[in-house]
């Protein structure tokens, strides 16, 4: 498939201290195979063949010992190291020259979730530009960038809002074109001192080029106990497509 893939496993994991005191939150267990398995899967089951995996300098070493070149995977990793958790924007914007103008497809590396990608890969090559999120109805959406929508568009997203107008989480896959490095290079820190991948969003909703879809299947992100409890149950239950 004519797509670039992306997973950004970056952070501090802060919410999962103290199991990553001396690790990666990506490298942790989720059923049986390390979290960031999921994201990188996702992407080679459309047929994703070029991947880039960014995350921070400490944890480096292990993240390539155990992802190698790719070929066990059936892909090709390069790696980018973040110098400091700047936030998912400043790592995305390390993805400049990998991503060559092609389209791209960035998963979160604590996202996990059932459904395949290849309805929405394919939409997304169709509308051709642009950007293209996934959304996922939840019941504590005050933890995420929240969309507030009509009908099928987006007309505004907050990014954990503290009275949500809606219940629809933006979900961490996206699809974007080569413009977002453009975005990012607009950006300034937000409240907490992160380039934040809500206002890349806004500023594709500013251009009216983002469009939509509701992911079907559990997703869950693994960020904090709770969720990676929660990851580990659904995976086993109901392993991902
Ligand atoms: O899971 C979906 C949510 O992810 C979205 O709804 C939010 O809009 C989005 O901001 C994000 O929220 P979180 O607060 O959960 O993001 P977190 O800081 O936990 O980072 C999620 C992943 O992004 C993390 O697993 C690795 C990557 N990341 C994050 C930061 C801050 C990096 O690669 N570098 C970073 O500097």
């Amino acid at each position: 498939m004519n797509l670039k893939g992306i997973v950004l496993a970056g952070g501090t994991g802060s919410r999962l201290m103290p199991l990553t005191k001396v690790t990666n939150k990506h490298l942790l267990p989720v059923g049986e195979k390390p979290m960031i398995f999921y994201p990188i899967e996702k992407l080679t089951s459309v047929g994703v063949e070029e991947i880039l995996i960014v995350t921070g300098v400490e944890h480096m070493g292990d993240v390539v010992n155990l992802l190698g070149s790719g070929k066990d995977f059936g892909c090709r990793f390069t790696y980018k190291v973040q110098d400091e958790a700047g936030g998912i924007a400043q790592a995305l914007a390390l993805a400049e020259n990998f991503a060559n103008s092609e389209p791209l497809c960035v998963i979160l590396g604590d996202n996990i979730f059932q459904s395949s990608l290849t309805g929405c890969a394919q939409k997304y090559l169709k509308q051709g530009n642009g950007a293209r999120l996934l959304l996922k109805e939840v019941s504590d959406p005050t933890r995420f960038g929240v969309a507030e929508t009509e009908g099928n568009k987006v007309l505004r997203i907050v990014e954990k809002p503290a009275e949500p107008k809606s219940n629809r989480a933006v979900t961490g896959v996206y699809f974007y074109d080569a413009s977002v490095f453009d975005i990012i290079r607009t950006l300034k820190p937000s409240a907490r001192g992160e380039f934040e991948i809500t206002d890349v969003n806004n500023a594709y909703i500013a251009k009216n080029q983002l469009e939509c879809d509701v992911m079907q299947g559990w997703w869950t992100d693994a960020g904090t106990h709770e969720s990676l409890k929660r990851a580990n149950r659904l995976v086993t239950q109901e392993p991902p497509e």
